[in-house]
């Protein structure tokens, strides 16, 4: 598919449905909905629908329909692998005016949501009721719900919880003709049919476009502790992971940070505790949560006990809630500060945990052969690893030419671990290149048959997932 221009009588068509307030073909406009935060990509659509309303997503849709224009649904613009990005120009629809948090359900504890709500938001909105919305991508604060569906988001509390596929009942989704469907129940048993609520919820937009979502809630934990653990080696803190689960604890978070991110995040993160140093080659930062303190106690006792076992430094305890705040606080800020050092590419690899230490030697090997450094990071719980390659000094040439095959290399060793292209992040654009490593023809076949059958004309999102 080409780029293409929306001409003025369908400019028009989509302004009748949509009102001034909800169209833009400005410069500002088509700027600010051409990027979202990967790499320092930017893919401008022809115009910016912002819709308020699930009948005016199907209105768009019919438009868009009716003249084969692409469509690139758009929710914070936070996404790393590319997936809001309008390649081939069309229509961009943001979903950022559709941002009610519907209705709060204490008795089922579920929660009706639009998809443009923060989720920061929702999960405060719960909160105050004594509920938990768990999945906490690190940019939490202005990535919507709709986005975190569409890429099956994570984050850090994924370990204990589960990733943002575990927390849908319900999708309305508006389908590539306009139609509207709900793709299941709101039940936390269903076993009725092909299950389009999971076959939804990470694919990216290609499909359709979420316009609600009924979430499932958890009691909010009332107590947890964090610990900061240093480790001289990367490889031993990666070592110590699988390590904790067989001792029979399973932390709420276990975040792997590697030397240069903590150095690179030190600098603008305040109230930290002083004994943070630039020293170990990684930190391991470990939650604990629950409603006992007794019981948490407990777990904490049996983690430093794997973590010594590892050579691991004096675990230090965030000893009030702005230490605890600090630290996280520093970890979510990782992926911005790493953006500011450098350009990188990031690789979203993720494995069976125990292959984590075999994960990182592997990735460093591959560096070295090649000439880049990586700094790498994320979920260790979930054995999902960041590995954030640092252009610095390399060339332009090297970075295009050169580096692909290194990503093959890193992301042909991920599979062979047993693990995948992305835990959380998405295919989107950048990944799609790699998608025949961890696909033969037939799955890859049997994902396009799916494809067609939902959007016969290719216009959802196209030039993404599927290679
Ligand atoms: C994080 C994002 C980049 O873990 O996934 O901070
Ligand atoms: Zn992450």
């Amino acid at each position: 598919m080409p780029i293409i221009d929306v001409i003025e009588s369908v400019y028009q068509q989509l302004l009748v449905a949509l009102g001034p307030e909800g169209l833009s073909r400005s410069d500002e406009a088509r700027k600010a909905y051409g990027h979202d935060e990967t790499e320092d990509l930017c893919f401008q659509p022809s115009v910016v629908a912002r819709p308020a309303s699930t009948g005016q997503v199907s209105a768009v849709v019919r438009i868009c329909a009716e003249h084969n224009l692409p469509i690139t649904p758009i929710g914070g613009r936070t996404g790393l692998s590319g997936g809001a990005l309008s390649v081939h120009g069309g229509v961009a629809l943001a979903l950022d005016r559709m941002n009610a948090i519907e209705h709060i359900d204490e008795q089922n504890l579920q929660v009706t949501v639009q998809p443009g709500v923060i989720t920061q938001v929702l999960q405060e909105a719960v909160a105050a009721k004594g509920l938990y919305y768990p999945p906490d991508p690190s940019s939490r604060g202005s990535c919507t719900l709709g986005g975190n569906i569409a890429e099956n988001a994570g984050g850090p509390r994924a370990v204990k919880y589960g990733v943002t596929r575990d927390f849908v009942l319900n999708l309305e989704v508006v389908l590539p003709n306009g139609e509207v469907i709900w793709t299941g129940a709101n039940t936390l048993k269903n076993a009725t049919g092909y299950d389009l609520t999971r076959l939804l919820v990470g694919s990216e937009g290609t499909l359709g476009i979420i316009t609600k979502a009924v979430l499932r809630l958890a009691p909010l934990p009332k107590e947890n502790r964090l610990m900061l653990v240093p480790f001289a080696s990367a490889e031993k803190a990666c070592e110590a992971v699988s390590a904790t689960f067989r001792a029979g604890v399973t932390p709420s978070a276990m975040e792997f940070i590697e030397r240069d991110a903590i150095v690179w995040t030190m600098q603008h993160t305040e109230g930290l505790p002083a004994q943070l140093s630039s020293e170990p080659g990684a930190y391991m930062l470990i939650e604990v949560d629950g409603d006992h303190a007794d019981a948490i106690m407990r777990e904490c006792e049996a983690i430093v006990t794997v973590m010594e076992k590892h050579e691991a430094g004096e675990v230090l305890f965030a000893e009030s809630s702005a230490e605890k705040d600090a630290l996280w606080r520093m970890r979510r800020s990782v992926p911005v500060s790493v953006k500011a050092h450098s350009v990188y590419k990031e690789e979203d690899t993720v494995v069976p945990r125990y292959e984590l230490p075999r994960l990182l030697k592997g990735v460093k090997e591959i560096g070295a052969r090649y000439g880049f450094s990586s700094v790498c990071y994320g979920h260790a719980g979930d054995g999902n690893l960041h590995v954030n390659i640092i252009k610095g000094d390399l060339s332009d040439a090297f970075w295009e030419h050169e580096l692909p095959k290194a990503i093959r290399e890193i992301f042909a060793l991920t599979v062979s671990l047993g693990g995948t292209l992305s835990g959380e992040h998405g295919i989107g654009l950048v990944q799609r290149p790699y998608m025949d490593i961890a696909f033969n023809a037939a799955q890859l076949n049997v994902m396009r048959a799916i494809k067609q059958a939902f959007d016969p004309q290719g216009i959802m999102n196209p030039g993404k997932v599927l290679p």
